[in-house]
């Protein structure tokens, strides 16, 4: 990683003192975004969204913002800015690519079209093309396998997909040509979402449908025959033999948790011997 973060040494940065400061209009926004929580550390996230839209990845000068303003240490931003991946300390091109690898993904064609999209665009795993667009990374599982193989392009769901309808996305990308998600909105710049992550609205979240027809299969079929869910008041107000099928499997559940528990333990361990409390041994409860 290239782009360290000098934390001095109390840990504790300045906003100045990596290459400058941030424009003056994006540090008020990034006071704004902490005056939408009570505590204002929870605007971290946010604030870090709006870091990268503005720098296209988390700067130093960046995290030394965050710092100063949340009264924190540039090393507590940095452990946040390095442990989610959705925060990137490398520059990233006008369009993310993430291409789902995760199990039913992979198996459906995921694995076929990042290894298409490799060779096409002649990069690696979270690598960038030589014209700065189009950045390629594999990513874990986004709910939406009942779409799959999926892709996003700076998080918008691109469904269905296949190594061909792949390499046209990514070309039409890098030609500029406009982009829509297969759920209908505008594909957006890398950064442009990434001020929407962190709260400034573009007025398109409403573009294309809540939720697609493969994902509401099951409510159809619900609704064709009558299904619903079981109103947990009335059960129990009514005490009915449902009532009472249902409350012994929830404590057969229950039972059968707490045994997996205490069999993963010695006897001693059960009864509050040597060993009870896991953690403070350093151990696992199923260890
Ligand atoms: S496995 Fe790809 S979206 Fe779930």
């Amino acid at each position: 990683m290239t782009d360290m973060v000098s934390t001095g040494s109390n840990g504790a940065g300045s906003a100045a003192s990596a290459g400058g400061s941030l424009p003056e209009e994006t540090m008020r926004e990034l006071r704004e975004i902490t005056a939408r929580y009570p505590q204002a550390r929870s605007a971290l996230l946010p604030m870090l969204h709006l870091v990268q839209s503005v720098e296209g990845r988390v700067t130093s000068r960046g995290i030394e913002a965050c710092a100063d303003i949340l009264g924190i240490s540039a090393a507590e931003v940095a452990g946040v800015a390095t442990f989610y991946t959705m925060y990137k300390r490398r520059p990233v091109g006008d369009y993310h690519v993430g291409v789902c690898t995760n199990t039913l993904c992979a198996v459906m064609g995921g694995d076929a079209i990042f290894e298409r999209l490799k060779d096409h665009l002649d990069v690696g795993n979270d690598e960038t093309t030589e014209d700065g667009k189009v950045t390629l990374e594999h990513v874990e599982c986004n709910a939406a396998c009942d779409y799959a193989p999926v892709v996003m392009v700076n998080w918008e769901f691109m469904d269905n997909m296949t190594p061909e309808s792949a390499t046209q996305l990514v070309d039409d990308l890098r030609e500029g040509k406009e982009v829509h998600s297969t759920r209908g909105p505008r594909i957006c710049t890398w950064r442009e979402a990434e001020r929407v992550l962190a709260g400034f609205p573009d007025d398109r979240a409403d573009e294309g449908p809540a939720a697609g027809p493969a994902s509401l299969v099951g409510l159809q079929i619900a609704r064709e025959n009558g299904w619903k869910a079981p109103e947990r008041g009335r059960r129990s107000a009514s005490g009915g033999a449902r009532g009472t099928a249902e409350a012994a499997a929830e404590s057969a559940d229950t039972r059968r948790a707490e045994a997996e528990t205490k069999l993963d333990r010695s006897p001693t361990d059960v009864e509050g011997g040597k060993g009870s409390n896991p953690e403070a041994d350093g151990k696992g409860a199923s260890e």
